[in-house]
């Protein structure tokens, strides 16, 4: 039984009740995925299984045996930043930096989601065959991830920017 986290292959842990969170951090030391509530409400612990958002809080270590994790730290980092990592750092979308790590999880898959054509709350025309990506289709989308500095006029220009560089 094996997780694959950051290219890396991990033993699930013999405890069943650890969750990816405390494995990640508390286990593995991959200290950039944040704690914040513990609980499902706050999206600072966002990584990615199989390219898709998951809470790490809410989901046990045994859930991602045999998938792919990937955490802000094998997104990107040093000189080989993801493009929401610079997009982030040039449009201010952080101040003390503790959401960030979950915020660009979050994003990265999203982006995802809306090349997928899957609606959120807020599309207004299900039969439309590319998806807008409107300002408030982005605060919908990543209404999960709060900040408490208020950097979410950031967040939002600068993940605007990569689904345009995306979509150029
Ligand atoms: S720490 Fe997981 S949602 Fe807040
Ligand atoms: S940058 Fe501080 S909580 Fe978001």
């Amino acid at each position: 039984m094996a997780i694959r986290i950051n290219g890396s292959d991990v033993a699930v842990p013999d405890d069943a009740r650890v969750s990816l969170l405390d494995l990640l951090r508390e286990g593995l030391h991959l200290t950039g995925t944040k704690v914040g509530c513990n609980q499902g409400a706050c999206g600072a612990c966002t990584v990615l299984i199989d390219g898709q958002r998951v809470l790490s809080c809410l989901t046990l270590a045994a859930q991602a045996d045999g998938r792919s994790v990937t955490t802000i730290e094998g997104l990107g980092s040093g000189s080989d930043l993801h493009p929401l990592q610079v997009a982030f750092i040039e449009h201010d979308g952080f101040q003390c930096g503790y959401c960030t790590p979950g915020q660009i999880c979050a994003a990265a898959a999203m982006l995802r989601e809306v090349e997928a054509g899957i609606p959120s709350y807020v599309t207004a025309d299900l039969a439309a065959e590319r998806l807008t990506l409107s300002r408030e289709e982005v605060r919908e989308r990543m209404s999960g991830n709060l900040c408490r500095c208020g950097a979410h006029n950031g967040i939002v220009e600068a993940i605007l920017r990569v689904a345009a560089e995306h979509a150029a």
